[in-house]
């Protein structure tokens, strides 16, 4: 049960940065898919913002004992994390971005993180498909600390109003 609650600490954290910025007039918030080609920000918003709702709707299955309707949620998040690296091209920022200028500077981490949670939803999409809650959960924290290693690293803070 300790574990759950953890589990569920971590993805209300993670969230709290969406919720936050939905209220805001936002460029690189649009309800419809943006451009790829010509709105890469936009693009890359609307794709973490669906990996976002992937992640709640992965953690309320867990927490009411639906495991393994959860491979739909983690496979999606795998399909995601093999797009992100091209999602962000050197220079792509704006004032309204959170990327930091580090994810060019390190770029192989990034992509490593990128990679790692594409190996840990892929994972977790074969873990929730044998059914055991304890073992999904525990997947399941691999693929929120991909997230949280990540936007530790290479997303700024999100701007106080
Ligand atoms: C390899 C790096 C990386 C990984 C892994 C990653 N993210 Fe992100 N995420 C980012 C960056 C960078 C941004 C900010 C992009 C921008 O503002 O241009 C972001 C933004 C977001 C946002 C805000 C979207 C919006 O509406 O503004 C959410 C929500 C989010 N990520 C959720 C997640 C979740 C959940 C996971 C794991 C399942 C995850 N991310 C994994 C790098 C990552």
């Amino acid at each position: 049960m300790r574990k759950m609650v953890l589990l569920h600490l971590v993805v209300a954290i993670l969230l709290a940065g969406l919720r936050g910025s939905h209220g805001l007039a936002h460029e690189g918030h649009s309800a419809r898919l943006p451009d790829e080609q010509a709105d890469v920000i936009g693009f890359r918003t609307y794709l973490m913002a669906n990996i976002g709702d992937n992640a709640k709707e992965l953690n309320d299955k867990l927490k009411a004992g639906a495991v393994a309707a959860a491979k739909v949620n983690a496979q999606a998040i795998a399909l995601h994390a093999t797009r992100i690296p091209a999602l962000f091209p050197a220079g792509s920022v704006s004032g309204t971005s959170r990327a930091k200028e580090e994810i060019w500077q390190q770029w192989d981490d990034f992509v490593k993180i990128s990679r790692l949670l594409q190996d840990e939803a892929s994972q977790l999409g074969v873990t929730v498909a044998n059914g055991s809650a304890e073992a999904a959960s525990a997947q399941a924290r691999k693929v929120f600390a991909a997230c949280k290693s990540c936007h530790d690293q290479f997303r700024k803070p999100e701007e106080k109003q």
